[in-house]
């Protein structure tokens, strides 16, 4: 059974393990594989963002967090990052999240969101937000250096709410 909930305190251990293998990667974030725990946790958790976790069968498989993409007049645009320990992928905990945050944007009163950064090789993702209503919009050239494929695009997707 999937769960998600508001992330708290306690749970940034497990969230960094996440962030930890996800980012150890070099193929979907920006993050340099070897940010620390103290570099990342303060990131995800920072105070502009409402942070989530996503349990499957009582264990912590991932997490998301939805802030403004801008602040003053263009904070009405949601922006959001998802990630899914790589143990758990590909059992609806994504699907799962990218549905809530949808949902959670709205509640929060964003008329819209942004993804500024999804990397074109990411063909999981970018499907998957596809189908929960996003579109590219743009393509950055070069915009990453991937850890195995190097100079990748990354595409700005966005959906109305
Ligand atoms: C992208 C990510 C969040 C998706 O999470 P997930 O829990 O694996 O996703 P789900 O299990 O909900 O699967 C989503 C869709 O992708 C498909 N999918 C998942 N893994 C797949 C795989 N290895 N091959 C093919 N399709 C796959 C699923 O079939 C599903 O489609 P469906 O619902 O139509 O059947 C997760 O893979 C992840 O954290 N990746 C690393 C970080 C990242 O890329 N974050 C997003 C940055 S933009």
């Amino acid at each position: 059974m999937i769960e998600i909930r508001t992330a708290a305190n306690h749970d940034k251990p497990a969230v960094w393990q996440i962030i930890k293998s996800v980012i150890s990667g070099g193929d979907t974030y920006v993050f340099a594989p070897d940010s620390t725990e103290e570099e990342m946790t303060a990131y995800w958790f920072s105070a502009e963002k409402h942070v989530y976790v996503a349990e499957l069968d009582g264990e912590i498989v991932g997490t998301m967090w939805l802030k403004s993409n801008q602040p003053g007049l263009g904070s009405h645009v949601g922006n959001a990052a998802y990630m899914v320990s790589p143990n758990a992928k590909g059992k609806g905990v994504g699907r799962k999240m990218a549905e809530l945050s949808i949902k959670e944007a709205r509640r929060l009163g964003f008329k819209s969101i942004q993804f500024n950064f999804v990397v074109k090789s990411n063909e999981i993702a970018v499907k998957l937000w596809q189908s929960v209503g996003f579109q590219i919009i743009g393509e950055i050239p070069n915009a990453f250096r991937h850890a195995k494929n190097g100079m990748t695009n990354a595409y700005i997707m966005y959906r109305k709410l």
